[in-house]
């Protein structure tokens, strides 16, 4: 049941700090400071090559999970959506993990290039929240993420279950593959850890999310900006927007707004750009003053320290709370999440049934 809450997805937004601290119990050894995984049967020392693989919200905690792989494990990975995957004849060669995220579990889309890539050698991992879905059991290595049924059709606390899941394994391939230190490992695991107390801090700006919805509600176009890992929320972001309140948004890498996007900027188009402080701070907040320097109105998602820096000429900002860059792409989708659950309630949407859509996307 929906609870106290008026639609589902609200009531999903709003299990992620329990929903991911469920998750990451089968993960993580917080005391021990230690990746806890699921027992592979395959050799993990022998991945020489990530490939992910999924479609929507799915394949946007794979874009985060790509940044991980890499930074941690030091693999190189390739990303792709499961509709495009098998018609490109990627080159997938001995050593290779294949990895599939999916909510469902069943989208046809996903399960197919699973195939492919089974048919392909490929050794198969599958992080899914239906633990008795198709994918689940043709995976070689299950991760499960715990985030309990998930009615809503916009994908919300899987999302960030999944990133949960992700982070765990791709700290645990880099230890399988020697690139861990045990301090770098507890540091992870401490930071992992902080996620679902963070989670609960940045639902507690709910109000001041609404109160921004009020700014985009008449909006016919949205941008999105961000960039490293924070990159793929904004191609979230959009996909929510777009998904529950029918307005036209679009994510983009904060760079590369000048290369094209940059000529769509005027006072009509609200842009929200997401921007942790960190190591890549102040690039993006000069690819907003870009776009603020053309009449952009800017919302600026970002934390104390980067909202007194750079918060001065927006429209409006929102401050989270200050996080490990590694947990910003949890934290920072409930910001994402409540805009545009808080903009389709005011257009009147049908926000857990969004039109045109299903739940889970059984065609190819
Ligand atoms: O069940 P899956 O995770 O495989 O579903 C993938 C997409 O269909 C799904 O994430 C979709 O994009 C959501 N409606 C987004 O909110």
């Amino acid at each position: 049941s929906k609870g106290n809450h008026r639609h589902y997805m609200l009531k999903e937004i709003y299990e992620q700090p329990i929903v991911v601290a469920q998750t990451l119990r089968s993960y993580v050894r917080r005391l021990e400071g230690e990746i806890a995984m699921p027992a592979a049967d395959f050799d993990l020392t022998a991945v020489n090559r990530v490939t992910i693989v999924a479609c929507g919200t799915s394949f946007y905690a794979g874009m985060v999970a790509k940044y991980w792989f890499e930074q941690f494990a030091r693999v190189p990975v390739d990303i792709d959506v499961a509709s495009e995957f098998r018609y490109r004849e990627p080159v997938l060669e001995p050593g290779g993990l294949a990895l599939f995220i999916s909510q469902s579990g069943e989208t046809a889309d996903t399960l197919a290039a699973l195939r492919h890539a089974r048919q392909a050698g490929q050794t198969i991992a599958v992080v899914v929240n239906v633990p008795t879905s198709t994918m689940a059991r043709e995976a070689d290595l299950l991760l499960p993420t715990h985030a309990g049924p998930e009615i809503g059709v916009a994908s919300t606390k899987a999302f960030t279950c999944q990133l949960a899941v992700l982070a765990a394994f791709a700290a645990n391939l880099a230890r399988a593959k020697g690139r861990l230190s045990d301090e770098e490992e507890r540091r992870i695991v401490r930071h992992l850890s902080e996620a679902p107390a963070a989670l609960n801090a940045a639902l507690a700006y709910d109000e001041a999310i609404e109160a921004v919805a009020a700014q985009i509600v008449n909006a016919r176009d949205v941008l999105y900006l961000g960039r490293g890992p924070d990159y793929p929320l904004a191609l979230e972001g959009a996909l929510k927007l777009k998904e529950i309140s029918y307005i036209h948004a679009e994510g983009y890498a904060a760079g590369e707004m000048k290369h094209g996007p940059i000529a769509l900027i005027d006072e009509s188009v609200p842009v929200v750009v997401i921007a942790p402080s960190g190591p890549l701070f102040d690039k993006t907040v000069s690819n907003m003053q870009e776009v603020q320097a053309r009449g952009g109105r800017v919302i600026l998602i970002s934390d104390y320290d980067g909202v007194e820096q750079a918060g001065e000429n927006c429209l409006a900002t929102l401050t989270m709370p200050k996080v490990h860059p590694l947990i910003a792409p949890l934290v920072y989708a409930v910001p994402v999440q409540l805009l545009a659950y808080h903009v389709a309630v005011a257009k009147g949407t049908d926000v857990d049934q969004p039109r045109n859509l299903a739940k889970s996307v059984t065609v190819e």
